[in-house]
């Protein structure tokens, strides 16, 4: 099999993201939404665009469900033969592996936790599998997942307190940049300079504290010097207490991830209860 066809079905937010990642990595990308009109970006791109799940399916070896769960469980339903011996990757959040490989007892399931950044390979990507999926299908997945940029086998356990961090944490950086640009703004610097000013050191140490090895300790008082305008700061923002703000900010968000995981079980236990009656 050679996966280098790919179909993204639902391709919305993060399925775009992904597929553009793929498209820029030689990959043959088949993209389907129900607004089919919505994926004009992505034709021009030279990908082909279908509102047809099925079609898309059944040309591609290797399919990524990235809509929202609920309608994941409801398409994979629709399609279990079409999926059979196919690499089928679930980048939703809180659908489960054994839920997706009871619906898919004869495909190669993974299931994957990524963000935005995938878009420009710069996004990180979690994924965890069960010991049916083999070498070589967890090698397929690999390069799949590596076009999105840096990846990591997890326990699936980890998941939901994995999601406020990777998965939403682009919302926060970008807020960090947006509030760095109002204080260059503040203190009078031009617009764009304070704009590249504040997503490039952000770039750069990101960089440094994966690169170096040292502590973010360690890094830190590299810049503060007693007296200087760095402590100024950093005395000021811990008066905001902006590392509990983080710390509640992300505890809360991954209490929402745990209660929405529960919830979207419970909806579904009880679809199926239905069902049997
Ligand atoms: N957004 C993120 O940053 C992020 C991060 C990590 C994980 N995720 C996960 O990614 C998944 C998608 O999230 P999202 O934010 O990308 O949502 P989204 O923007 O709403 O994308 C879902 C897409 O699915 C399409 N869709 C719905 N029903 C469909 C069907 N039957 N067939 C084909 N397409 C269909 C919708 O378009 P139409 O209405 O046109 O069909 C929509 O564009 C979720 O499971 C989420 O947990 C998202």
């Amino acid at each position: 099999m050679s996966n280098k066809s790919v179909a993204i079905i639902g391709a919305g937010t993060m399925g775009s993201a992904v597929a553009v990642a793929l498209k820029n990595n030689g990959y043959s990308v088949v993209a389907t939404r129900r607004s089919v009109e919505k994926l004009d970006d992505l034709k021009t791109m030279g990908m082909e665009v279908t509102s047809d799940n099925r079609e898309a399916i059944v040309k591609s070896d290797a399919i990524i469900f990235s809509l929202k769960p609920a309608e994941t469980v409801v398409q994979i339903q629709q399609m279990q033969g079409e999926l059979k011996g196919k690499l089928v990757i679930s980048i939703c959040a809180s659908l489960p592996l054994s839920k997706l490989e009871s619906l898919l007892p004869e495909s190669t399931v993974i299931r994957a936790m990524t963000n935005v950044a995938s878009r420009v390979g710069g996004g990180f990507t979690a994924y965890s599998i069960t010991e049916k999926v083999s070498e070589e299908g967890e090698k397929q997945a690999l390069d799949i997942l590596r076009c999105f940029g840096e990846v990591e086998k997890i326990e699936e356990r980890y998941m939901d307190a994995l999601t406020p961090i990777s998965g939403s944490g682009p919302a926060y950086i970008f807020t960090v940049i947006e509030a760095m640009v109002y204080a260059g703004l503040k203190v009078g610097l031009p617009r764009e300079l304070a704009l590249r000013a504040s997503y490039q050191t952000i770039l750069g140490s990101a960089k440094l504290v994966a690169e170096s090895g040292d502590s973010l300790s360690a890094l830190k008082e590299t810049v503060i010097t007693p007296g200087g305008v760095t402590i100024e700061a950093l005395y000021e923002l811990e008066d905001s207490r902006i590392t509990t703000a983080f710390m509640k900010a992300i505890e809360a968000a991954a209490d929402k991830a745990k209660k929405s995981s529960l919830e979207f079980l419970n909806n579904l236990e009880e679809t199926e209860t239905k069902g049997t009656h």
